[in-house]
């Protein structure tokens, strides 16, 4: 699939370039093709301490406590070996998406808060991706189904 990366401040867009940036306003010619912007496990089977403690781990409930009825609960935690957070290596944000479309994004503050967010969802169906930023080892991404999950 391909993804765009804003080169003002460092967006990323699945499928398409938006008309402006979501984050910064910045138009869609600041956008840029990037096959590369996120990382990859060499092998997701098999996956080293540092892909461990970047892939985020999404927990989704649909019998949301807070809202109620018809609200979808998302929790992600950076990563399954939770990511340190401290002023030189943290995680600058956690961005949400819903069938490829930004809809969300958590910016912890690494001395207070741990690398870990959550929203809730009024859709019940369609397709999730959880995008990380570490400001040392860039963005790696996981994904759901919505519709799959009990
Ligand atoms: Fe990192």
């Amino acid at each position: 699939m391909e993804t765009f990366v804003c080169k003002k401040c460092g967006f990323l867009a699945f499928l398409e370039a938006p008309v402006f940036c979501p984050i910064c306003g910045a138009p869609k010619e600041q956008f840029v093709s990037d096959p590369n912007a996120i990382k990859k496990p060499a092998d997701p089977k098999n996956l080293t301490e540092l892909e461990k403690k970047h892939i985020p781990v999404v927990q989704i409930n649909k019998q949301c406590g807070l809202i109620g009825p018809g609200c979808v609960d998302v929790n992600v935690k950076v990563g399954e070996i939770m990511h340190v957070m401290e002023q030189k290596h943290w995680i600058i944000y956690i961005d949400f998406y819903h069938n490829y479309q930004f809809i969300a994004r958590f910016t912890p503050k690494p001395e207070s808060v741990y690398p870990a967010g959550g929203i809730h969802l009024k859709v019940s169906s369609g397709k999730l991706t959880v995008l990380e930023n570490c400001n040392l080892h860039g963005r790696w991404v996981s994904e759901v189904d919505i519709y799959t999950v009990e």
